[in-house]
Formats: C-alpha cells, structure tokens, sequence
C-alpha cells in the first residue's frame, strides 16, 4: 500500500498547488489505476452535469479540474487504508464527513486552501475508528457502553489509550504525520473531540453529519444543535444532502461496474 500512498498523496500535492500543471497531474493519475477510472466515471457523471462523454483522463481532469482530482485521490487513499484496517463499511461514512467539513467552510467563509485541508480531516477523521476495530471487532459495543457509562470525550479517549495502547485520534494523526500531510490537518483531526479555532469547530460539527448509529459517529451531539452553533442552522439539510450525495456519486466512480459489462451479463 505505501507505494501507492505516496503516489497519491503527491498527485494530490500537485492537485491542490496555486497554479496546477493539468499535465503534469494527468500524467499522475494515469499512474494509479482506480483513481484514473474514478476520474473518467466522475467526469462522465450527471453529478458534474456532463453533457457528452469524455474519454481520456486528461479531458476528465480538464473537465473536473484539479481540486476534484486531489479529492479523489485523497479519497482512494482512504479506501484503501479502511480496507487495510479491515473496516471497508466506514469508507462512506468519511466522504460524508469529509464532504460536509468542505461545506461548513464554505458557509463559514474560509479560503480553498482551508477547505481543502477540512475535506482531507475529515475524511481521516473517521478512519481512526477503523484502526481500534482492526485490534477489536467488538470496539464499536465497547465504545457504546463506555457511552452508556457516561464517558466524557476526554475518558473516552483515555480509556481506549488504556485498552488498546492507543485511540481513535492518535491513530489517525500518526498516519497524517506519517504521510507528511500539511499540520491544518494534523491540527484539525487532532482537536475534533476539544476544537478551539474555527476550522477544528468546522470538522467537530461534520462529524455529527453521520446518523447516530454510525458506526463512524464518535462524536454524540444532534447535527442540527453542531449547526446551530456555528450560526449555521439554516443550512443544515443543505450540507446533509448535499454531503450524503457526493459520497454516493464518490461510491459509484470507484465501485460501479462498467456500463458494457453490466449490459454483457445481463
Ligand atoms: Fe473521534
């Protein structure tokens, strides 16, 4: 996996730069198998409002621009390390966390550059929870009883130290370390259970976007109360929907079976 890792964190580096070179990220996508096919399924999808077929991953990245090409990137690499944690259930539920923390910086009036760094936290967000059920399928009933116990976050987070020599947290901001990704999103995934600056408020409020009986919900609030205190109430179904409905057409580019094959078998 650290091969590919490395391959999609730098295409999407070159993505996510000031002046993109469209080549060069092109070039770089063509390297990494799924995420190629992603991009042309995207760039081809109603989602984007694509009128007439694109064939070639340069259209594609033409078609969706940079910022879509890094997400997916960043979005593979998040597959693959849910996979890898043997917890592929919850890859959904980090693009719409992953999503609906981009969203919330919008409505909060934050640069790209900020958003872009809330999208990738929040999709790692979740991903840590993904790393305690790799040491204990039955983490999710431990944590709720913890839950039922009354824990703080804090406790929480203490007692899964104490159980399983690390938490959800830790285990998600040593791999961003690991991965050299930029400190925002260290910083951000490492405050979403005590945010303090606007942007770790943002990625606290899009992790209660998840219903309640995710098995990635590691935060217990309402999502319209998170909204509400951000001043953002009014755009609540907004970002569900909104959120809910990129991680569906994510889903598709990655897993659908092509057109053709589908036609052949039936
Ligand atoms: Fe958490």
């Amino acid at each position: 996996m650290y091969d590919v890792a490395a391959r999609k964190i730098q295409l999407w580096n070159a993505a996510m730069s000031a002046d993109p070179d469209l080549y060069e990220v092109a070039a770089r996508v063509s390297t990494i198998p799924d995420t190629a096919t992603a991009v042309l399924r995207f760039a081809n999808s109603a989602y984007i409002g694509a009128v007439y077929p694109v064939g070639t991953v340069l259209e594609a990245v033409i078609r969706v621009g940079s910022r879509s090409v890094g997400a997916l990137a960043m979005a593979s690499l998040n597959r693959d390390l849910v996979d890898t944690w043997g917890a592929p259930e919850l890859w959904e539920a980090s693009l719409v966390v992953g999503r609906a923390a981009k969203l919330i910086g919008r409505l909060l009036g934050f640069g790209r550059s900020e958003n872009e760094h809330l999208f990738v936290a929040g999709l790692f967000s979740c991903a840590g929870s993904a790393g305690l059920l790799m040491k204990d399928e039955g983490y999710l009933d431990w944590r709720r009883r913890q839950w039922m116990k009354g824990a703080s976050d804090a406790q929480m987070l203490e007692r899964e130290r104490m159980v399983y020599g690390s938490n959800h947290v830790e285990m998600a901001t040593g791999l961003l370390r690991e991965w050299n990704l930029p400190d925002a999103i260290v910083r951000a995934v490492a405050a979403h259970h005590s945010p303090h600056e606007d942007t770790e408020k943002a990625l606290w409020a899009a992790m209660m976007v998840l219903p309640v009986d995710s098995p990635s919900r590691c935060l217990d609030l309402p999502f319209k109360n998170a909204m509400r205190a951000l001043g953002l109430e009014e755009h609540r179904e907004f970002v569900e929907t909104e959120a809910r409905l990129f991680a569906d057409v994510t889903v598709d580019a990655f897993t659908a079976e092509p057109a053709l094959r589908a036609v052949g078998e039936a």
